[in-house]
């Protein structure tokens, strides 16, 4: 259903606020996480993690949930469609993922938080967990602004299911040519995806995946439960502690 000239403006402004808004929050997520890694003060180093939590939990994953709906919204209640062209399909993909990925990071995030209220954290502790939401905060924030690029640039291109739907007849060949920025952001995204696998699978650079930078042995299984937990949290935190000055 197409939406009348003002209810599109309405939605468009919704869907703007929540996604731009989202890629700000991605980047204040990132100053905190530089700022909880390079900080040698002990109350910043605790109030950014304390923050990054907040953040995340009460801005970054509602605004990532409302940029998706609300562009499904501009998918389907305009022309533009949701698989018809090749710049809305790869909004929709990247967003998707960077859901699951935000998601999946909760857990870590939640963890560091927990571990930050409870005592005094040095600069070498849960290292590698630290440097891990640096990295996708990093991630996050470059993948929104190719988002962000992507919709003001609308690059041309048409899937050739929306080739059949514009012209109601199948597709001739060559007249769904896959544009050049399609293939190449295709292939780009394979080998990513390739060296992921390689890398999860084969061990290769450590093991990976959302509890891995969590204290070995039980706690690579820790839950945000189990981090709220404060026995749990303390006991975990003096394992580490000790496995990383040992
Ligand atoms: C963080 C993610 C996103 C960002 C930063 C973002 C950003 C934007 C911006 C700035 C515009 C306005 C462009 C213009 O009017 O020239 C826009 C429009 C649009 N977005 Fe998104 N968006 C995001 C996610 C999505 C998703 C997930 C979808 C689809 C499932 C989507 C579909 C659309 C469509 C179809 C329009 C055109 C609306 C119109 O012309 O009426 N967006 N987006």
């Amino acid at each position: 259903m197409i939406m009348t000239p003002g209810l599109r403006k309405f939605a468009l402004t919704a869907h703007v606020t929540c996604s731009v808004g989202f890629l700000g929050t991605v980047a204040g997520f990132l100053a905190l996480a530089v700022a909880g890694l390079t900080s040698l003060e002990a109350p910043m180093v605790r109030a950014a993690y304390l923050a990054m939590e907040l953040t995340a939990r009460f801005v970054i994953v509602p605004l990532s949930f409302a940029s998706l709906l609300t562009g499904l919204v501009q998918s389907l209640g305009t022309p533009w469609g949701l698989f018809r062209h090749y710049w809305v399909l790869a909004k929709l993909v990247l967003t998707v993922l960077t859901i699951v990925v935000l998601l999946l990071q909760m857990e870590g995030i939640s963890y560091m938080a927990a571990v930050a209220a409870e005592t005094t954290l040095t600069s070498a502790d849960l290292l590698g967990l630290r440097n891990s939401l640096r990295t996708h905060a990093a991630g996050g924030l470059l993948v929104s602004l190719v988002l962000a690029a992507l919709s003001i640039y609308k690059p041309r291109g048409m899937t050739p299911y929306g080739w059949r739907k514009q012209h109601e007849q199948p597709a001739m060949p060559g007249d769904a040519r896959m544009p050049r920025w399609v293939k190449v952001s295709g292939i780009m995204a394979l080998v990513v995806a390739l060296l992921l696998v390689v890398v999860t699978f084969t061990g290769v650079g450590g093991r990976h995946g959302p509890g891995r930078h969590m204290p070995s042995g039980d706690a690579g299984n820790a839950s945000a439960a189990d981090a709220a937990d404060p026995a749990i949290k303390m006991s975990r935190r003096e394992r580490s502690a000790a496995g990383l000055r040992a």
